[in-house]
């Protein structure tokens, strides 16, 4: 038996969408990602942390009739980059996007940042709000524009490379980039780019495409204190090179 696939079958890309109460926003997303991807050979991940919405089942019921969407289901723990991290291990696609459960980014940039980093070699391809062309007015209020301003300026100090908008959680990579950092990820919080640039070295390719940060579809922002909190302790553990990975 010949257990290659051919390579024309091959999968290109796995989209990870970490999701928290996000029933309503499944089936527009998913809609929205097969015209978006047309042509290409990709799948999506559903990272769901047990919401009480049962934003899994929504999952579940697509993948029953589709099986270029599935979900992962974690019980008893919450957190968005470690999330991302579950999602990513279980992919085996060339490369992985992340994007967000609540239709705020834009998913029809996917093909482009695709081909930024198969055929332009970039290392990074990454939806900024930050750069000529992108824009930031789906952030829900000033309060957040001036957390998120503040938090891209403290983070900037600690980059290897130029990223304008490092708060982003919309971007694209090889999976193996993501396997080679991922002992040194503090897998804390909501920055899971931020946690993957600082792990990177200054030597990397980075992209940044821009995108309109739309207004969330259904439901609502689950950035609250404690996730304030966790972004400190993210960057505390990254200056300091300790890694929760690791012990
Ligand atoms: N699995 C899981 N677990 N998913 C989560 C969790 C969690 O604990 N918390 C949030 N999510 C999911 C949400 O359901 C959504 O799909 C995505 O992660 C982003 O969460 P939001 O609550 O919508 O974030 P936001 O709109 O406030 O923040 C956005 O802007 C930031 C930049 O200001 C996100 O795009 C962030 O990724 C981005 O960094
Ligand atoms: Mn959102």
């Amino acid at each position: 038996m010949n257990a290659s696939c051919p390579v024309e079958n091959r999968l290109e890309l796995s989209v990870v969408v970490p999701c928290y109460n996000e029933c309503d926003n499944v089936e527009p997303l998913f809609k929205a990602l097969i015209s978006a991807l047309e042509g290409r050979k990709w799948e999506v991940i559903f990272v769901d942390d047990n919401s009480p919405d049962d934003t899994i089942k929504q999952v579940w019921r697509l993948a029953q009739q589709d099986r270029r969407i599935r979900g992962i289901l974690r019980v008893g723990r919450r957190g968005l980059s470690s999330a991302v991290i579950e999602g990513v291990l279980s992919s085996s696609a060339e490369c992985v996007a992340v994007i967000d459960g609540d239709m705020q980014h834009d998913e029809t940039l996917l093909p482009m940042m695709l081909d930024a980093v198969l055929q332009d070699h970039y290392d990074f391809a990454v939806g900024s709000r930050h750069v000529e062309g992108g824009d930031n007015t789906g952030l829900a209020n000033r309060w957040r524009l001036f957390l998120s301003n503040t938090g891209i300026r403290i983070s900037q100090q600690f980059l290897p490379v130029t990223l304008n908008d490092p708060m982003s959680g919309f971007f694209l990579l090889r999976r193996s980039m993501f396997i080679e950092l991922l002992p040194t990820l503090s897998g804390t919080g909501f920055k899971i780019l931020l946690d993957l640039v600082m792990s990177a070295s200054s030597s990397i390719r980075l992209k940044e495409i821009p995108f309109q940060f739309r207004q969330r579809l259904f439901g609502e922002s689950k950035l609250g204190f404690k996730v304030m909190i966790q972004f400190l302790f993210m960057l505390m553990q990254k200056l300091f090179k300790t890694s929760v990975k690791k012990k």
